[in-house]
């Protein structure tokens, strides 16, 4: 085995400075918690990275108290972390954390939590920063910081005070709108991140050096060289155990309403003229503007929904989505759906951008293709230009994440006979190295006050005002949806977004 390096691409991480503060998770006993943003912090402790006096408060409706909330905190860094966790460090990040045993709405609680703050703040002989993450079911964003607010807690003499919200921020536009201005009557936007875990991935903000560091692809990036886009997020599992959430939420809430749209703000955004939050976010912001919010007639040519039925997956057989359990009888939640999208703008004016998403598709591959527009004359004959595709730039963001390019060769032999080859950089290959969870550098810019991978409050609205309108088109509309066998590329349906002469691809 090759020693490991350190991944140059974590470097700035580490080396930041972060000021001393307590974190309190809302929702702390919950799931994402547990999975995720325990995990992250013990990873984060690991490489030294969490600020020297940093303290972590659970807050969530629970019977527990600080011995059994320690005893969470290690099982789940223990079940859950990407590295086996060293006792050392456990030990330490967990010893002094505390826990606030209460509803959301509970005054009692919030005077709790400031007792427990003020004794960090006392024990380190300093006032700490704050850090509010709302890690809780979606009814209670609204809730948490007005009592925040209510109980003085939004802001903290010589010391910064942040809030951080965890997705889905709002169901429609007008929730957005009213969730913005609620946050917003205590905290200002600067103090709020409202979290895109997609965009705390390394590959995510690789295309920020890919296009931006690269002399070589931006003269193509635009509507003269490119023919269209596809970006792709599709899945192999099934809702699991969450259709509580899911039912009522469906493909295009879940993952293009955030996740998607971010990658296409980022692959089409004008480069900024530094890298500063509020210049990144003007221009991602600017990219939803171009896009034309569709109206009810053209969400019947721009978007496909539809719902898996049972099928196999990996060789096992699974159940449809109306059997899975806690869906509603006879439910119209889309679990797939694919839109067609144009930036109406200079540079992007006429070149289609399709987004697709689903649960139990063939396999699992989050990945954005730009296909380039075919050469202009094709001077082989017939039998050697059947072989010739156009270039394809992939930027490929789980699994084997990196970017390849495809390219028309020879193949050996003595004839001229062409067919599309790979050049490939792959991430784990090039630098050795494990790249963190998205929750590590998040959890780790919203402490430093870096929100670059925020989503801002214009932004988000942005994303809703595209939404909103198939949404609600789509929740008029009666079913039953068109469908897809688990396992399979999806519907047959999502052809018809497609261009004459353009595929989608293999998933
Ligand atoms: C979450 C969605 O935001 O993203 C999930 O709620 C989805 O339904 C997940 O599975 C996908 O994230 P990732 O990082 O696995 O691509």
């Amino acid at each position: 085995m090759p020693e490991l390096e350190p991944n140059p691409l974590t470097e700035g991480l580490e080396r930041l400075p972060v000021a001393p503060t307590t974190l309190v998770i809302f929702g702390a006993t919950g799931d994402l918690a547990r999975r995720k943003l325990l995990p992250a912090l013990y990873n984060l402790a690991h490489e030294g990275s969490l600020p020297e006096r940093f303290a972590l408060v659970g807050f969530a409706f629970g019977d527990l108290d600080d011995t059994a909330f320690r005893q969470l905190l290690t099982e789940s860094i223990t079940s859950f972390s990407r590295r086996p966790p060293d006792q050392a460090v456990l030990a330490k990040l967990v010893e002094r954390a505390r826990f606030v045993s209460s509803s959301f709405d509970d005054p009692a609680g919030y005077e709790q939590l400031a007792t427990v703050l003020a004794d960090f703040d006392e024990q380190a002989g300093q006032p700490l920063n704050r850090c509010y993450y709302l890690s809780t079911a979606p009814m209670f964003f609204p809730v948490i910081p007005t009592e925040l607010g209510k109980h003085g807690l939004q802001k903290h003499e010589s010391a910064d005070v942040r809030i951080v919200i965890e997705k889905p921020f709002g169901t429609t536009l007008a929730e957005a709108i009213g969730l913005n201005a609620t946050v917003l009557e205590t905290f200002e936007e600067k103090q709020v991140f409202r979290i895109d875990h997609y965009l705390g991935k390394e590959t995510v903000q690789n295309m920020l050096a890919f296009r931006f560091a690269n002399g070589l692809f931006e003269p193509l990036w635009n509507r003269n060289f490119v023919d269209h886009v596809q970006i792709t997020a599709s899945e192999d599992l099934g809702i699991g155990s969450r259709a509580g959430y899911y039912d009522s939420a469906g493909a295009l809430r879940d993952l293009i309403q955030n996740h998607m749209l971010q990658l296409l703000t980022l692959l089409c955004m004008e480069p900024p003229v530094n890298f500063t939050a509020d210049e990144v976010r003007d221009e991602k912001v600017k990219v939803l503007h171009a896009i034309k919010a569709p109206t009810p007639d053209d969400v019947a040519t721009m978007a496909v929904r539809a719902q898996y039925t049972a099928g196999d997956v990996d060789g096992e057989p699974v159940p449809g989505y109306l059997e899975e359990q806690g869906v509603r009888h006879l439910s119209t939640t889309e679990t797939y759906a694919a839109l067609r999208l144009e930036v109406d703008n200079w540079r992007w004016a006429g070149v289609p951008i399709y987004l697709r998403t689903g649960k139990r598709l063939a396999r699992k591959v989050t990945e954005i293709a730009v296909v380039l527009k075919p050469v202009p004359h094709m001077g082989f004959g017939e039998s050697t230009a059947t072989g010739v595709k156009p270039n394809q730039i992939i930027l490929t963001l789980q699994p084997n994440e990196g970017v390849s390019i495809t390219l028309g060769a020879k193949i050996p032999g003595t004839q001229m006979r062409i067919r599309p080859v790979n050049m490939e950089f792959l991430y784990g290959t090039a630098f050795l190295s494990q790249s963190p969870e998205a929750y590590e550098r998040l959890i780790l810019d919203a402490m430093r006050g870096e929100a670059t991978l925020f989503t801002r409050d214009d932004e988000v609205e942005a994303q809703w005002r595209i939404c909103d309108p198939i949404v609600s088109t789509w929740a008029a509309q009666p079913g039953p949806l068109p469908q897809y066998e688990a396992g399979t590329p999806g519907p047959i349906e999502a052809n018809t977004l497609l261009a004459p002469g353009q595929t989608w691809r293999a998933i």
